[in-house]
């Protein structure tokens, strides 16, 4: 297992609707870079894309008294870089390969806002970075 492109890097934010305004205002995003907000019951959270040339943003807001990005924010109340996502052509050979290096998967390969499954790397494993491993959608895999 290696890892392929950065496909985006997510932001917890109190609120995307103040988020995209800033994206907006301060470095030109247009709504046509904006995907619509979406809200993911099942993740407990609420999230919208910015697309930029070479990635994406992921701008994450809490939904839900038991969202787990709610601790995050309580200790970055004005919101922070959350997690780093990279892709990965196949999800449960990328797991299996992570806990066979000794890294702390966090819950079961589940689907994500893309789509494909995803899962999530302990960040104590990355230098305090969390790592999305996300498989490639098919025909895009880079
Ligand atoms: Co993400």
């Amino acid at each position: 297992m290696k890892l392929g492109r950065l496909n985006h890097v997510g932001v917890a934010v109190p609120s995307i609707a103040d988020a995209l305004d800033t994206y907006r205002t301060l470095y030109g995003v247009t709504d046509a870079d904006i995907t619509p907000i979406r809200d993911m019951p099942a993740q407990g959270v609420r999230v919208a894309f910015v697309d930029v040339p070479n990635s994406q943003i992921e701008l994450i807001e809490p939904l839900g008294e038991t969202s787990p990005i709610l601790k995050f924010l309580e200790k970055n109340p004005a919101g922070g870089q959350h997690h780093v996502c990279f892709e990965v052509p196949d999800i449960i050979e990328a797991r299996d390969a992570m806990v066979e290096r000794g890294a702390t998967v966090l819950g079961e390969p589940r689907i994500g806002a893309h789509g494909t499954p995803i899962i999530f790397v302990h960040p104590k494993n990355s230098n305090g970075v969390l790592i999305e491993l996300m498989e490639s959608p098919k025909g895009e895999e880079h």
